[in-house]
């Protein structure tokens, strides 16, 4: 998949490691990027960056991101929240929102886009995982349940599975598993000891 020329769709595109995946896309010629924010606002201008309100949680305003970006070819599944809590005595509301951004977030936003990128000749899904895939820690512990973001691993697999429905066919998925980046959700997370 040739990121020259492409037309890409960053979720949580307005600070973190999403606003990096932007600046990449651009230094390697995407042609245009869609940045996905909850706050459109909240993205740094810049040329062939195009502010789009997209709440992963919010099928919805998926839906409406998927009319709205009608060229796109490749989607980054980057949005992600991660709250520190303990698995037993947590506050499960939190753990509701962790699955819904990070586990149903991709996969309404992969529903969404498959016949995007089906009408497009083809495209790339990218989902963004995490090392905490494959454990979990103390302050990370719902992670094992068996872990959002994190739980997309199996929910990545999922979607590549050869019994997908038939638009999907167009989509290469890809998983990217980083190991740590210093971020607002990353140290959150983890207490870090200076
Ligand atoms: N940092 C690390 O070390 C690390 C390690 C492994 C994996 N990762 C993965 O890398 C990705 C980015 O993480 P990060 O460290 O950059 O996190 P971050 O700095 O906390 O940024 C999270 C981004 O997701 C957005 N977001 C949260 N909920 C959303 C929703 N419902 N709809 C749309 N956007 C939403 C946030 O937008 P708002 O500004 O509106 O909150 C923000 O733009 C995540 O998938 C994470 O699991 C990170």
């Amino acid at each position: 998949m040739d990121i020259k020329g492409s037309v890409a769709l960053v979720t949580g595109a307005n600070r973190g490691i999403g606003a990096e995946w932007v600046r990449q896309l651009r230094e390697r010629g995407a042609a245009k990027i869609y940045a996905g924010a909850r706050d459109p606002l909240s993205v740094s201008p810049a040329d062939g960056v195009v502010p789009i309100a997209l709440n992963v949680t919010d099928k919805a305003q998926v839906e409406a991101a998927a009319s709205q970006a009608a060229d796109v070819n490749i989607i980054i599944n980057n949005a992600a929240v991660s709250y520190r809590q303990p698995l037993i005595g947590a506050d499960l509301d939190k753990i509701h929102d962790e699955f819904e951004t990070n586990v149903f977030g991709p996969v309404y936003v992969a529903e969404a886009f498959a016949p995007v990128l089906e009408a497009n000749g083809g495209g790339a899904i990218v989902n963004a995982l995490s090392a905490v895939s494959w454990f979990s820690f103390p302050g990370m512990a719902a992670t094992a349940l068996p872990s959002p973001r994190h739980g997309i691993s199996p929910t990545h697999s999922a979607l590549n599975s050869p019994i997908r429905a038939p638009s999907w066919s167009a989509c290469t998925p890809a998983r990217w598993p980083p190991l740590w980046a210093i971020t607002s959700l990353s140290t959150r997370s983890i207490p870090i000891r200076s």
